[in-house]
């Protein structure tokens, strides 16, 4: 499966070059560190089209990574240290290759320091750098603003270190970084979506065997982000607690004799057979899980052959499990449901990321978009109190150089 992909190289095709930003995050930069910068390195968001919390249950996802994104602008040091600081959050911080936890940072910080400590442990080099982080993504609203950042880092260290890493192994490694080290137990489909993404391609991501295909959105369809603006509430505990539900699930299912590895074993015939004998609440988790594997095939079917009715039914049929099965909607996540159904050019809706707050995405006829968000957005406000953020986004590619170096100094010396 997957096209050839590489997140080394020349600038990205696909990333739309946002002049006026980047000389924002340059004059940060010259500010901060009174230097030039000499590296630059990108990496997208992501939102899922389909597949919820089928992830670490080994099954599958339709996944769109966007052209929200988080920069890394660096310059080389040669005293070992790692200086941070970003234009986003305030607070900077510093740690030493040579013992990089040693003093444990944190907020957004922890992120880089576990990605340069796995890259210690695997062996790779790391180089002293000056960094600037600037992001468009919103923050812990399901989005992927983590991940972004962590394979943004691995990016980073490769370029300045002049090492290869295979791109499964760098969503791997970021994920163990936010596993071990982050003290997040999230599964592996945010860090593959930001580093192998495709521009203007969906991913139909296999979470065992780490494969992936592409997939297309109709051309006159976009996937609009409808963020409630609600923060995410529980997440951790209740993400933690979906997860042992799901497993506890599986084992009871082996015990009735059913040689399965995993939920993607099942066919919702074959669950039906097994669901009466489960602990009821595992049952209701498993029950969503097999439906939604089903779903990410089913609506990758319904974009190729642009089924509209097929993909709202799916939207729908996804958002009432994540609410009565898995249970992960919160009251605001419902307004916005309402909301988008009422806008216009819809044609589906559903939760998306861990839920429990954050975002929904949308599908919406590509000539109504600003019509749907100015609607959507008065609908939600009106329902929920809250101004939420309703924008449309476009598929972009996975984490890379942004653009490269030599062009940039050419470009400078050009227009000095
Ligand atoms: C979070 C986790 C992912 C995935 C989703 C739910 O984003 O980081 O690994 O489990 O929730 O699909």
């Amino acid at each position: 499966m997957g096209k050839q992909h590489t997140t080394q190289g020349d600038s990205q095709p696909g990333v739309a070059f946002d002049r006026a930003r980047f000389d924002a995050v340059a004059e940060a930069f010259r500010k901060k560190y009174a230097r030039e910068p000499e590296c630059w390195v990108r990496a997208p968001g992501r939102v899922d089209a389909m597949g919820s919390h089928t992830d670490y249950n080994g099954g599958f996802v339709l996944t769109v990574p966007v052209d929200r994104d988080t920069w890394l602008v660096a310059a080389r040091r040669d005293d070992h240290q790692v200086h941070l600081s970003s234009l986003n959050i305030e607070g900077d911080g510093q740690f030493d290759c040579r013992d990089v936890l040693a003093e444990r940072l944190s907020g957004w910080q922890i992120y880089v320091q576990a990605v340069a400590q796995l890259l210690v442990e695997d062996g790779y080099p790391l180089t002293g750098c000056d960094v600037m982080v600037h992001g468009t993504l919103p923050i812990g609203s399901g989005l992927s603003s983590s991940a972004s950042l962590e394979a943004a880092v691995a990016v980073l260290f490769s370029q300045l270190g002049g090492f290869q890493l295979d791109p499964v192994d760098m969503a791997l490694l970021c994920q163990r970084a936010e596993n071990k080290i982050v003290g997040v137990n999230c599964g592996v489909l945010d860090q593959y979506s930001v580093i192998l993404g495709e521009a203007d391609s969906l991913l139909l991501l296999d979470c065992r065997d780490l494969k992936h295909s592409y997939a297309a959105l109709p051309a006159d369809i976009l996937p609009v982000i409808c963020n409630t603006c609600t923060p995410r509430s529980l997440s951790n505990s209740a993400y933690g607690e979906r997860r042992e539900n799901c497993m506890t699930g599986v084992r009871q299912i082996q015990a009735q004799g059913r040689d399965i590895g995993s939920l993607r074993d099942l066919t919702a015939e074959d669950f039906a057979e097994v669901s009466a004998q489960l602990d009821p609440v595992a049952a209701r988790r498993c029950q969503f899980v097999v439906e939604e594997n089903q779903r990410v095939f089913d609506l990758a079917h319904a974009f190729e052959n642009d089924d509209r009715v097929a993909i709202g039914r799916l939207c729908r049929d996804s958002f009432m499990g994540a609410r009565d099965l898995y249970e992960i909607t919160v009251p605001n996540m419902e307004a916005m449901f309402a909301a988008a159904l009422e806008s216009p050019g819809i044609i589906g809706v559903r939760q998306a990321g861990a839920g429990f707050g954050g975002c929904l995405v949308a599908f919406v006829e590509r000539d109504k978009v600003t019509a749907f968000e100015q609607d959507c957005a008065r609908r939600y406000q009106q329902r929920s109190g809250i101004t939420p953020e309703v924008y449309a986004v476009a598929a972009a590619p996975g984490a890379g150089l942004l653009v490269d170096a030599q062009k940039i100094a050419e470009q400078t010396l050009a227009t000095a």
